[in-house]
């Protein structure tokens, strides 16, 4: 009887210790933010800088004099923008439910030269696509753990926007390929510029 609540007293004091060594500063903010979102949300922002290095790589291309696109150049680099802010975004709200950031190398995109406008496009397209499907994966995980602010997070700062630009990068590549190549190109092109 001695023994065994002698070892019940040393497990409580264990579980005590291993309590306070967590960010006990920040566990009133860490309420429902489990380890597997942090971890999530890291691959998320580096999935955001990827998209972001995509877009910038074309919209360097269409920036060359002897591609001559402004229009697609403009467009991409906002693209680029947009993606720098949502990892933006993503860092400043693991800041705020207390998790760590931890930044993972940015993959460079698989080419640097691109057949059209059109080509780049359905490329910008399927990144948009992977990345939605992520953002459902993160929102899901969210759920699973009981955490409303993350699920209402996902849900109104990133996934609306990605249904939106799903459909404008859709309308798009409709319009490229009703007008084709070279002249259709061109006067898209000044559209966008
Ligand atoms: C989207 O994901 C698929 C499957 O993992 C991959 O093959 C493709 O390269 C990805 N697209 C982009 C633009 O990253
Ligand atoms: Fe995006």
């Amino acid at each position: 009887m001695a023994r065994f609540s002698l070892l019940s007293a040393i497990l409580l004091h264990l579980v005590v210790v291993s309590m306070q060594q967590g960010d006990d500063e920040t566990l009133d903010i860490r309420q429902r933010f489990g380890s597997s979102s942090v971890s999530m949300i890291n691959d998320q922002i580096q999935n955001e800088f990827n998209a972001m290095y995509l877009y910038e790589s074309m919209a360097s291309y269409f920036g060359r004099p002897s591609v001559g696109l402004p229009g697609f150049k403009k467009f991409l680099k906002k693209a680029a923008n947009k993606e720098r802010e949502r990892a933006h975004k993503l860092i400043d709200y693991l800041n705020m439910r207390g998790g760590h950031v931890r930044l993972k190398p940015i993959t460079p995109p698989s080419k640097f030269e691109w057949f059209s406008a059109l080509d780049a496009a359905e490329t910008a397209l399927g990144a948009e696509k992977n990345i939605t499907q992520e953002l459902y994966r993160l929102r899901d995980r969210a759920d699973m753990e009981s955490d409303p602010h993350l699920v209402d997070f996902i849900e109104s700062e990133f996934l609306t926007e990605q249904v939106t630009s799903i459909r404008d990068l859709r309308e798009l590549i409709a319009r490229l390929n009703k007008a084709g190549s070279g002249l259709g190109e061109l006067i898209l092109d000044k559209e966008l510029n």
